[in-house]
């Protein structure tokens, strides 16, 4: 595995790649490796000739009060997962060789990330899609793994690809949970044990969701989530959100909708969960 730290490196093994006719897969990724992450490698490995994994936690889509500082970090541990899962690049630079320090431009995609995390954390989306789309100039990949944990921004990213004509095509790949149905998460690490023993209220307060969500129709969702905040608030979490949208708007679903994302953000302690349900309607 090579290990890139600037972005001259990554640029110019990209192009070399390129002209060799190779398919590149990208997987963007803040560090701190899980199952979920290798999920998303051992997908781009299936698929790609060469496995570019970039581990940058970005501090541009972090608010002034979140956990930028403390954010965990292991770069040994995650480089050794990446060589056991065969990634052929690693690029990780500091945010220095990313942004100039004067850097003044942005990618802002408006409408998918105006609810739900682009509600609560106004500066995030903003800095996901200028960091991802300046991934995606740097290792040109031919398509690019996001996993479906954090849904709304695998919608973001690829509006911002069809609307700005990236020519990546966008994976994504199935949200992996513990065997106790805990979604997986770096900032699960924050968690004491007897919060994450009621921060496994948020999967189950979803998959009641979503069996009401299948039975009713959306006509029930306000019902739904008031239900499943209920249910989260009673075993000790402060819900931020729980919302059905419909997935292809991120609006309210009509009745045109076919799937309903059912996402929910919750804290346990100072720790900022997510969770969702991709649900079919009928
Ligand atoms: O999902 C993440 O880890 C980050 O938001 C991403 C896509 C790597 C951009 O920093």
């Amino acid at each position: 595995m090579i290990l890139f730290r600037t972005k001259a490196e990554l640029a110019r093994f990209a192009a070399e790649t390129k002209r060799s006719g190779k398919v590149i897969g990208l997987v963007p990724t803040m560090g701190y490796l899980h199952a979920g992450h290798m999920s998303l490698v051992d997908t781009a490995r299936s698929r790609a000739d060469v496995v570019i994994v970039t581990l940058f936690v970005n501090p541009t889509q972090f608010g002034p009060t979140e956990d930028l500082d403390r954010y965990p970090r292991d770069f040994e541990r995650d480089k050794k997962m990446c060589e056991e899962h065969n990634v052929d690049v690693l690029f990780a630079p500091d945010a220095n060789e990313m942004y100039a320090s004067d850097s003044s431009t942005w990618i802002e995609e408006l409408d998918l990330a105006n609810p739900l995390c682009g509600a609560s954390r106004p500066a995030f989306y903003r800095g996901v899609t200028t960091v991802v789309g300046k991934l995606f100039h740097l290792a040109q990949p031919d398509f690019a793994c996001f996993g479906l944990k954090d849904a709304q921004q695998c919608f973001v990213i690829e509006r911002m690809v069809r609307d700005l004509d990236f020519q990546v095509e966008i994976v994504p790949c199935p949200l992996v949970r513990d065997e106790d149905g805990l979604a997986l998460s770096s900032r699960n690490r924050y968690l004491s044990a007897e919060e994450r023993q009621r921060a496994l209220s948020i999967h189950q307060a979803l998959l009641a969701g979503r069996k009401e969500l299948e039975e009713k129709g959306f006509a029930a969702l306000d019902e739904i989530c008031r239900k499943a905040i209920d249910s989260i608030t009673a075993a000790g979490g402060r819900v931020d959100y729980v919302e059905g949208l419909d997935r292809a708007t991120m609006k309210a679903p009509t009745a045109d909708s076919r799937e309903i994302l059912l996402a929910a953000a919750v804290f346990f302690g100072t720790t900022r969960l997510i969770d969702n349900e991709l649900v079919q309607v009928k």
